[in-house]
């Protein structure tokens, strides 16, 4: 019998507000229009959004499941879009910092799941938090969005240095968003990496460039996700050539995973 080993992809920036959630919730329908069957995670545990992009409002979220008052199958949502999601919970100062009990109670509800999902997606938050990097080390994928401003680039090194160091994390994929140009997203792309390259010894992994564009905002407002509303947006095409693209880069799935972060955290 084959088992069944999804992919686990954190999208994660360091800085907030450089457009993770909306890169997540978007990669996450052009997946499922790929044929694959997606588990969307809000990991932003204490300030929750994927919800209001999806425009739902679910009735429990990770606090439940944590404080055993749910199961995983009880706080799941089913969107019609064919996405699940995993909601966060909003305004919850004391999931901001969770326990190990915790972390392991979350790892058991996901690796219970396994079977039926190729993808795990996980909105990291922003920040480089414990649960931040708790989430990233156990990923098969490490994506990073990061944008033009000189902050964002910090932050997103400050991520990568905290990843290399303390959860010997190697391969990271870079998003350059709300770009003006190509240019601007190589040359983005080339201060990173310059930066990780000469301090770390690490090479990043180039995944692509998405421009600002006016009409995300309008999407947000409208509670609809954008790739629905604009499917052939200049936005929209490089998000489904980088969704392609990164299907395409083989990740070994058993040097990954839940019980992989386990082994890490307990030999640390
Ligand atoms: N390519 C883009 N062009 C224009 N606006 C964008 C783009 N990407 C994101 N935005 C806008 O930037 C804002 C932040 O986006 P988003 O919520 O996805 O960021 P985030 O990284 O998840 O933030 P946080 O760290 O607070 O969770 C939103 O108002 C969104 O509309
Ligand atoms: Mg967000």
């Amino acid at each position: 019998m084959k088992i069944n080993i999804p992919r686990i992809i954190t999208v994660s920036s360091g800085k907030g507000g450089v457009g993770k959630t909306n890169f997540v919730t978007n990669i996450a329908l052009i997946f499922r229009s790929m044929q694959k069957r997606v588990l969307l995670m809000d990991a932003d545990i204490g300030l929750s959004n994927i919800d209001i992009m999806f425009g739902i409002a679910p009735k429990y979220n990770i606090k439940h499941l944590i404080s055993g008052e749910k199961s995983m199958a009880d706080i799941i949502v089913k969107t019609s879009e064919g996405i699940d999601i995993i909601p966060a919970s909003s305004g919850m100062r004391d999931l901001t910092q969770l326990g190990i009990e915790q972390k392991m109670k979350i790892i058991q509800a996901l690796e219970d799941l396994n079977s039926d999902y190729d993808i795990f997606l996980i909105d990291t938050g922003a920040g480089i938090s414990d649960n931040v990097t708790f989430f990233c080390s156990a990923a098969h994928d490490n994506i990073i969005i990061v944008t033009p401003e000189p902050t964002s680039i910090a932050d997103a090194y400050a991520l990568i240095k905290i990843l290399y160091r303390e959860h010997q994390e190697k391969n990271f994929r870079i998003v350059v968003n709300n770009t003006k140009n190509n240019k601007e997203a190589r040359e983005t792309f080339k201060k990173l990496s310059m930066v990780t390259e000469r301090f770390l010894g690490i090479t990043l992994d180039w995944l692509g460039a998405l421009p600002y564009d006016e009409k995300i905002k309008y999407a947000i407002i409208e509670q609809k996700p954008y790739i629905n509303l604009y499917p052939t947006s200049e936005f929209s095409r490089k998000l489904t050539e980088i969704a392609k693209q990164f299907l395409q880069k083989e990740v070994d799935l058993l040097k990954g995973g839940m019980q992989f972060f386990l082994k890490k955290a307990l030999t640390t």
